[in-house]
């Protein structure tokens, strides 16, 4: 079976939230998911994490992604860019990059944001430009699915998002709908690209 790794880095749940939606997708299409989490980064960098998380999912490994046959990558938007935890993660993986591990798989991108205009865009670029430097095939969501035109909460052309608002309470009908098609649309790639190896 083919393996998808759907890594995210949240505080407060909403970014996990679409992780575990865009999981379902990945298995609807008939892939393995597998979701992984970076360990939080202290104010002074100088706080040792535990190698195992206290509650919740495993932290990634570099093996995860060598492994993997597609990667979905997530953060929420920490003014209008990635969380520092996921960006400190992928300043770890010079040697993944030497190797060339990630060249040629497909991958998409997801966040949340509180506000509406909070900087989803940015930060789904944000996430994009290191994958790009990895060799990675990047894919957006395209307007066929038609909730991406009427969607009053997340959901964009360049990856999955949720708009969590003051407190999150859960993904809304179109955020589902949107992050499972992600999930789909990935799983679908990958197993269409490993046919053809
Ligand atoms: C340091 C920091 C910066 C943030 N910057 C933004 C921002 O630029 N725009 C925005 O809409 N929300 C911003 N937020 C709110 C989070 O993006 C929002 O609560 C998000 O849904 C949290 O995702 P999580 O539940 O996965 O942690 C920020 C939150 C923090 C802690």
């Amino acid at each position: 079976m083919n393996k998808v790794l759907v890594l995210f880095y949240s505080r407060h749940g909403a970014t996990q939230a679409l992780a575990e939606s865009i999981a379902r997708g990945v298995e609807a299409s008939g892939c393995e998911a597998l979701i992984r989490t970076v360990a939080p980064v202290s104010d002074n960098l100088d706080a040792q994490a535990s190698s195992i998380p206290e509650q919740g999912y495993l932290f990634v490994s570099k093996q995860d992604l060598i492994d993997c046959d597609g990667l979905a990558m997530g953060s929420p938007t920490h003014f209008g860019n990635m969380a520092s935890p996921l960006k400190y993660f992928i300043d770890s993986l010079t040697d993944v990059w030497l190797k060339g591990h990630l060249i040629d798989k497909p991958a998409c991108v997801f966040t949340s944001s509180a506000s509406m205009h909070g900087g989803q865009e940015s930060t789904l670029l944000s996430m994009i430009l290191p994958l790009m430097h990895h060799g990675m095939c990047i894919l957006g969501l395209p307007y066929s699915e038609s909730k991406l035109h009427s969607t009053q909460s997340g959901g964009t052309p360049y990856g999955v998002s949720c708009v969590s608002g003051e407190g999150f309470n859960g993904l809304s009908n179109d955020e589902k709908a949107l992050s499972i098609a992600m999930g789909q649309r990935l799983g679908n790639t990958v197993k269409k690209l490993c046919q053809k190896k």
